[in-house]
């Protein structure tokens, strides 16, 4: 259950800080955030429509505020169908608050830790929370995409947006700032995906259970992003091998892409569509999972729970569908979040050579800044202060 003290968006802090105690480290947690009321739904909307790390349009400026305007009521009545707002802020003030627990009693040395949310598209925006973490005197701040697996549409976005927000402003000698950017073949992370499923493997009859499909859903990404060598379908595709290798169970396993918006083509199968066509070829009893989400929002419980597993499995006769459990508040995925952190926090780098590098394809001027700042920013070529910390 989530806890209500972790309600409204304002709640960037967490509790210690209220009780007065003054954190050491902050641990910020990137995401791009969904709407918390139906009241929001607009603004994030253009938010997502006119951000060109997200998306490109032609002529934007004027297209994206069209597009956001049209779509806005459609996706309000989604977001009154799965209880009237996303549940994302909720759940990373929750994981927030079980990871920095656990890193209080395994990095007593880095400790009081503190959490600190940093949305791209609502509040708590990233402007905001980087604000606070000056404010509050941190000494380190380790910045931490909620993504497991990069991408320049989505953990790049959410960088550039703290690029901007240093840009017409000094960076904070005084706090020593180091990133984790991708953590997708983290052991943990594959263990918690094996866990989700072999719960819901107990769901089907014995009988068939080694023939039930695993399906592997992830948001998809335009070809354009694709073929500029964006890592996210090989880190995604990562996840799943390593996921497969922890369950250890014979199935036949698929990954397929959903959440496509626009016309121009992006990357496929499309989740609805496999279902439809494993359908017709007999495979009536799968798995979906998944596989990019770190917790329930908007395209778990509404496109996969309501427009999928009801509507398009239905049609398409499907005998059994079951969904795995994002991770959520699992002890296995806190855990995963706390040894991601630690291990960084002792053994870096501050920021990787792989995020310094970019897209083969990339001409983006914005791009080449964002690491430039970055490189400045962490101190690229200085090594981790681990003086305090024991061997
Ligand atoms: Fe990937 Fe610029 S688009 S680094």
């Amino acid at each position: 259950m989530i806890s209500s003290i972790y309600k409204g968006s304002s709640l960037i802090r967490r509790m210690s800080s209220v009780a007065g105690i003054q954190p050491k480290t902050a641990i910020v947690m990137l995401n791009m955030g969904g709407p918390e009321t139906t009241d929001q739904v607009g603004d994030y909307l253009l938010r997502i429509m006119t951000d060109r790390d997200m998306i490109q349009l032609p002529v934007q400026s004027k297209l994206g505020p069209w597009i956001a305007t049209r779509r806005t009521a459609e996706v309000q009545k989604k977001y009154k169908e799965i209880g009237g707002g996303s549940p994302i802020l909720k759940w990373t003030h929750l994981q927030g608050k079980l990871l920095t627990d656990q890193l209080d009693l395994i990095s007593p040395e880095t400790g009081p830790h503190q959490h600190y949310v940093a949305f791209r598209y609502v509040p708590p925006f990233t402007h905001e929370t980087f604000e606070q973490l000056e404010k509050d005197g941190v000494e380190r701040a380790v910045i931490f995409s909620q993504y497991p697996q990069y991408s320049c549409a989505t953990t790049g976005s959410s960088f550039n947006a703290i690029a901007d927000f240093y840009k017409n402003r000094p960076i904070p000698s005084n706090i020593e700032f180091s990133m984790i950017e991708r953590w997708a073949t983290h052991p943990l992370l594959a263990q918690v995906f094996a866990e989700r499923i072999q719960e819901k493997l107990l769901k089907f009859d014995e009988s068939m259970r080694d023939d039930v499909l695993i399906m592997f859903t992830a948001h998809s990404l335009p070809l354009k992003a694709v073929s500029r060598g964006d890592t996210y379908p090989h880190e995604v595709a990562a996840t799943v091998a390593l996921t497969m290798s922890q369950l250890g169970v014979p199935n036949p396993h698929r990954l397929v892409w959903q959440s496509k918006v626009g016309p121009l083509p992006w990357l496929q199968p499309y989740t609805d569509d496999a279902i439809k066509l494993y359908a017709k070829q007999g495979r009536k009893h799968m798995i979906l999972v998944p596989i990019a989400f770190v917790n329930e929002h908007i395209e778990t419980l509404h496109e996969l729970d309501i427009e999928y597993c009801d509507e398009v499995a239905k049609e398409a006769g499907i005998i059994q569908i079951e969904r795995a459990s994002a991770p959520n508040d699992s002890p296995t995925f806190i855990s995963a979040l706390a040894d991601v952190v630690y291990s960084h926090m002792r053994n870096g780098p501050r920021v990787s050579k792989q995020f310094l590098s970019r897209c083969p394809h990339c001409v983006s001027a914005r791009c080449e800044m964002s690491k430039k700042f970055f490189k400045e920013l962490c101190g690229a070529d200085t090594n981790l202060n681990t003086s305090r910390l024991p061997a």
